[in-house]
């Protein structure tokens, strides 16, 4: 049995007030919901800040970027440790935005993935097709590209802190959710992915998580499908009520 995991990337949003006022509001939503595990990701500025306003709580915090070298001269960048100290438990890696706007690639999501499990902190990492590959029939080989080059080498053992978000980029932002179904067919294909590059045991434990317009009007119908371990949620994860309703809903699908 999986526990759902449930992540609000605030991307670029929310000032140090901002992001502690929604966390001392959200944390008293969800603190009674035992079965899923809980994560903020503010901008860097705000993590120390979040991470302070949830301590004693249930809910974690988590970088949505790192650098994979620990220290040097890399104006801008944020390194493991650092994320760590500031109170992150998680980091976010491969965002399709990174990708797209930043110039990432699988070599250099694998960079990260290895340099958040060095550090201790368990990585989400992100893959999903656009829409042109979809329409083009390139899905399941892309998926398949961006699972073995992201995830290359993993050390078995470290395998079970993976979380991988499937989100399509035609779904991000744009209000147009993947269908369960659709979802259901992505993360299966993913968890035999993930089994063939760590082993079944491995894959078998890993949260696969969906990610792309997720509103609490669709979350439970997501969650109830049985390789969708979860949520990686952008703008509806900006209010809290609204993503303490997703999480609600995603865990009570779950069960
Ligand atoms: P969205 O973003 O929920 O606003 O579609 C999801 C994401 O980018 O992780």
């Amino acid at each position: 049995m999986r526990t759902p995991f449930i992540a609000a990337n605030w991307k670029m949003h929310k000032t140090v007030a901002e992001a502690t006022a929604y966390a001392a509001a959200f944390h008293a939503r969800v603190d009674q919901i035992r079965n899923a595990e809980v994560v903020l990701a503010p901008p860097f500025t705000a993590l120390h800040a979040v991470a302070a306003a949830l301590a004693g709580s249930r809910v974690g915090v988590a970088g949505q970027n790192l650098h994979a070298e620990p220290r040097g001269a890399f104006t801008g960048e944020v390194s493991a440790g650092m994320l760590r100290e500031a109170g992150a438990a998680y980091v976010i890696i491969g965002h399709s935005e990174r990708r797209q706007l930043f110039g990432e690639t699988d070599a250099s999501v694998n960079a990260k993935l290895h340099a958040a499990l060095g550090a201790g902190l368990a990585p989400i990492v992100c893959v999903g097709e656009t829409l042109a590959e979809r329409e083009s029939e390139r899905m399941f080989p892309v998926l398949n590209r961006q699972i073995a080059e992201g995830l290359a080498v993993v050390d078995a053992a470290r395998a079970g802190a993976i979380v991988v978000a499937y989100e399509p980029v035609w779904a991000i932002g744009t209000g147009r959710n993947a269908a369960p179904e659709q979802a259901q067919e992505a993360h299966a294909h993913i968890r035999q992915r993930l089994a063939a590059a760590l082993g079944d045991t491995a894959a078998g434990g890993c949260r696969i998580i969906y990610g792309g317009s997720v509103k609490p009007e669709n979350a439970g119908a997501l969650a109830a499908q049985p390789d969708v371990d979860g949520a990686l949620v952008g703008g509806a994860g900006l209010d809290p009520g609204s993503f303490a309703e997703i999480v609600a809903r995603s865990a009570a699908a779950a069960v």
